[in-house]
């Protein structure tokens, strides 16, 4: 589609008469951009990264620089014959599709599912969401933090951690109620016993295309994760998973038919490499899932800044992380939307976005800001004041989002 509407582009501008100058973005090791500047003195790197070749970048030594250039098209046989004279190896460079794809392949993710086509965004469901927003309560996520900060733990491998994905799935089983097309399911992983919690809302015609709104299960403590440790992870994420309840219940309550299959995922073992949702983005990339957009919510109740809500600019996409501010604006107005960022791989959005899907991370403060507490005993309800209030707003932006990416139908609006 994208290629079509290129070419047709360039057959116009050369029937106008045109010069055909088409910028295109490379990725290029560092002795191949070294030769890229004496053709073009104008060109500049917009990022890099040290890293190992993983064929998807621009062939190096391992632990290369690899630049992002923009680069006129016209320029590439040139380099390609410089490199190929200077650096005795061929090619040298990969051009992206678009900006938002090469800085993925500098981030090591994975090729977006062939075939898989960017969702419209639109936001055009008001009267849904308007009446759906005000049903979400505070009290109930309390309810559902304070439960799982009960147990003693939740690590992926205790009894405690196990209980605690079995509650989970007891409670999503009662919400879903006896509802032909929502299952609740328990995805077991090969290395350990805790299991992920799959809650699945199935579309009516656009049912192949999914959405998935997750947070993590497990908790932990910096050292001595054992049966009897505690670890009562409030906000980390208990939080997350009670923001995503209380959603589950206004959807269902309130019989929503999402056009697309909306996906509810509480993930085990994040703590430790976030093993759970890897296995499952992973799972779902082999077998082809059209997964339009993915939402994590982990720590949604301790405010830390003045903003309320921070959208998490790295290991997530871009046009996403736009839409989600703009439902912000359009649904939640008193709302101050922050930016920030981990700068590592840090929750378990980073699993779909290595599989090369759109993953977004709104997040309760800035990194710099966030709750002081997590990973000890001590994040406890107290610790974010026995309140809920913050994470509401989390579950507020999560409904909006299942609601208006979830209508979508068939042939969206820019197909
Ligand atoms: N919720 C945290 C991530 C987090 C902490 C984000 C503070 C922003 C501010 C998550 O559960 C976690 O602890 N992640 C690990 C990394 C993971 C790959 C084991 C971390 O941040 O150390
Ligand atoms: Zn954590």
């Amino acid at each position: 589609m994208l290629k079509l509407r290129q070419s047709a582009l360039l057959v116009l501008l050369g029937l106008a008469g045109v010069a055909q100058a088409q910028p295109v973005w490379i990725s290029v090791g560092d002795q191949g951009y070294q030769l890229l500047r004496k053709l073009d003195a104008g060109a500049k790197s917009r990022e890099s990264r040290q890293l190992a070749a993983d064929g998807r970048l621009a062939k190096g030594a391992v632990g290369e620089t690899v630049h992002l250039v923009q680069v006129d098209e016209a320029l590439l046989p040139k380099l390609s014959d410089s490199i190929h004279e200077n650096l005795r190896h061929c090619g040298g460079f990969i051009v992206h599709r678009d900006l938002k794809e090469a800085q993925a392949a500098l981030k090591g993710a994975a090729a977006p599912l062939a075939g898989l086509v960017a969702p419209s965004y639109a936001i055009d469901n008001q009267a849904a969401v308007n009446q759906l927003l005000p049903q979400l309560q505070d009290s109930n996520i309390l309810g559902t933090i304070q439960s799982l900060s009960n147990y003693q733990n939740r690590f992926y491998t205790t009894s405690h951690g196990v209980n605690a994905s079995n509650w989970i799935a007891a409670q999503w089983k009662q919400l879903a109620g006896n509802r032909g097309d929502v299952t609740v399911e328990q995805f077991a992983h090969a290395s350990w016993p805790q299991k992920s919690v799959i809650l699945t809302i199935k579309g009516t015609d656009n049912s192949a295309e999914t959405i998935v709104l997750g947070g993590h299960l497990d908790s932990t403590v910096g050292s001595g994760t054992g049966e009897s440790s505690r670890a009562p992870g409030a906000d980390d994420d208990a939080s997350g998973v009670a923001s995503l309840t209380e959603v589950i219940r206004v959807l269902l309550a309130g019989n929503y038919q999402p056009r697309r299959t909306i996906k509810f995922m509480a993930y085990s073992a994040e703590e430790v490499g976030l093993r759970g949702s890897a296995d499952i983005a992973k799972r779902f990339k082999q077998q082809q899932a059209k997964v339009v957009g993915a939402l994590q919510l982990d720590m949604t109740n301790y405010q830390g800044d003045a903003q309320d809500i921070f959208l998490f600019t790295d290991y997530t996409n871009a046009a996403q992380n736009t839409f989600l501010a703009n439902l912000a604006k359009v649904y939640l107005p008193s709302l101050k939307v922050g930016y920030s960022q981990c700068g590592y791989a840090c929750s378990d959005h980073a699993s779909w976005n290595a599989q090369g899907y759109a993953a977004s991370f709104p997040f309760e403060s800035s990194f710099n800001n966030s709750n002081p507490y997590i990973h000890s005993r001590n994040d406890t309800l107290a610790s974010s004041g026995n309140q809920a209030k913050h994470a509401l707003k989390f579950s507020q932006l999560a409904l909006a989002y299942a609601v208006e990416l979830g209508s979508d139908g068939p042939a969206a609006k820019l197909r």
